[in-house]
């Protein structure tokens, strides 16, 4: 089988509900325009080989040449008073677990979004809402040689290839993604983060670093159990809820 996300290779991998129904495009804009206002049930999924205006955090462009990367979006319904940043980080840990699984490598979490390998950014994820709907975008630098790699992001990019030495399947990692990002979903719709929170505390890379959010410097104390991230402030400690935070050893 050729590296596709094509439906006739992804599909026969599919064993939940996520990517039921399944969306492909060779080239797309972006798969979140694909899904987002589209009344598609919950579990639909969007996927391309390449996007002409994939979408970043904070109105940030997602780049990657054609065929390289995982570019996928899903749609989901989550019950009232559940916050599309929780899910973002609930999106963030399955796919950290499926690039571990898929590479044997250790990803870490940098809050809120970001996916790191050997301190490089692998994957990020961003979650858009329009009413009751959430799509979560999830975009991973799968086999990029390094001199594909952007070279004016804030934190150092990286792919899996470049970290761990050789190509891998987009389609398994794929499945992999979905299958826990429908498992984790469960746990959260049904409990919140409380029982996901160790795996996430486990991978934070940001914990005990000195960071400036924005603009002020602190120390991290790492990602709280509402999801927020924790930081020590000159004036005291306290819960950031949203923004751009850097950590200065990780530049
Ligand atoms: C970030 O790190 O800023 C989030 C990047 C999210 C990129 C993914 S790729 C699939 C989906 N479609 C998009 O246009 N963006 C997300």
């Amino acid at each position: 089988m050729p590296d596709s996300l094509a439906p006739q290779v992804v599909k026969p991998l599919l064993e939940g509900r996520f990517g039921d129904p399944y969306l492909y495009e060779e080239q797309t804009e972006s798969t979140q325009l694909l899904l987002l206002d589209s009344g598609f049930p919950e579990g639909a999924v969007a996927a391309t080989e390449h996007q002409t205006a994939g979408r970043g955090r904070l109105g940030r462009r997602w780049e990657e040449p054609a065929g390289t990367s995982l570019l996928a979006s899903v749609l989901m319904r989550p019950p009232a008073g559940r916050s599309a940043p929780e899910l973002s980080l609930v999106a963030a840990l399955a796919a950290a677990e499926a690039i571990e699984e898929g590479t044997g490598l250790r990803a870490r979490i940098k809050w809120p979004n970001d996916l790191l390998l050997d301190e490089r950014k692998v994957a990020g994820v961003l979650a858009e809402m329009r009413g009751d709907t959430v799509v979560v975008g999830i975009g991973i630098n799968v086999n990029q040689r390094r001199d594909q790699l952007a070279h004016d992001a804030r934190v150092p990019p990286g792919s899996l290839r470049a970290a761990s030495g050789r190509t891998h399947d987009r389609a398994r990692l794929l499945a992999h993604v979905l299958a826990r990002l429908e498992r984790h979903y469960d746990t959260w719709t049904s409990c919140g983060l409380s029982l996901l929170f160790a795996d996430l505390r486990a991978r934070d890379v940001l914990r005990g670093r000195r960071v400036t959010v924005d603009g002020e410097a602190g120390t991290a104390v790492g990602i709280h159990p509402s999801g927020q991230l924790e930081v020590d402030f000159d004036d005291g400690r306290r819960l950031i809820g949203s923004g751009e935070v850097l950590a200065h050893d990780l530049r």
